[in-house]
């Protein structure tokens, strides 16, 4: 079964000083839900926001946060990322030799749980987790940084996760370098679920509602 789409803007292009202001605008301009990418100079190549900040925005709307942890280990914080006020917790296959694990105490602490693969990374690596997630995240760009360049090679493991988790209730989820442009060949291919950064945060709290009208005009000319 094909999931509704989910526009999740990721705050990573967001104005940091404004943080909680950006989540509430970003709402209102018909966010589905809001991703949050948690770097840790380790794992990823770049360093963002832990726990304290989750918890700050968390006053600034009801919207699911969707919070993609680029760190390694993952399992010494997912506690705290779980009180902070993340819905779902999502972890790499890559960040540690205990995917099923980190999977199971997401799990355990009451939250979805979702897993991420890079884009050297095949789509099997998830095959052994479906019971456990209710996302799989395909990376489309290297980690690291926003406003990069959609890999279309991409796309065929895009293909390859949907038939593998035909049937169930998982949301398929890519990020990295969607766009207008780009998103109904993404669509196409098999994804529900968008994360956007630049895309929707790139020229202002003014343009918000009209970049994400033209991220869902972008999905529904494919259907
Ligand atoms: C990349 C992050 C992405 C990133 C997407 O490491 O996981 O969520 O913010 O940004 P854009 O949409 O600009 O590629
Ligand atoms: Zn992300």
């Amino acid at each position: 079964m094909t999931r509704p789409p989910r526009i999740a803007p990721s705050i990573l292009s967001a104005d940091f000083g404004a943080l909680a202001a950006e989540v509430a605008a970003v709402a209102e301009a018909g966010a589905d839900w809001i991703h949050l990418d948690v770097m840790d100079g380790h794992f990823v190549p770049n360093i963002t926001f832990g726990p304290p900040v989750v918890a700050a925005i968390r006053k600034a709307t009801d919207l699911l946060f969707d919070v993609h942890l680029m760190i390694a280990p993952a399992d010494p914080f997912l506690a705290a990322f779980a009180t902070a006020g993340a819905d779902r917790i999502i972890v790499h296959a890559e960040a540690g030799p205990h995917l099923h694990r980190s999977l199971q105490a997401i799990g355990a602490l009451g939250k979805r749980a979702g897993v991420a693969i890079n884009p050297g990374t095949s789509a099997d690596a998830v095959a052994g987790v479906l019971d456990l997630v209710d996302l799989v995240l395909v990376m489309t760009v290297n980690p690291g940084f926003g406003g990069q360049n959609f890999i279309p090679a991409m796309l065929p493991k895009i293909g390859a996760i949907r038939d593998m988790i035909d049937g169930r209730d998982i949301e398929l989820e890519v990020d990295g370098g969607v766009t207008a442009a780009n998103i109904g060949e993404i669509a196409a291919a098999g994804a529900n679920a968008f994360v956007a950064g630049s895309s929707v945060f790139g020229n202002g709290p003014g343009g918000y509602q009209a970049n994400i009208a033209a991220l869902r005009a972008g999905i529904a000319q494919t259907r």
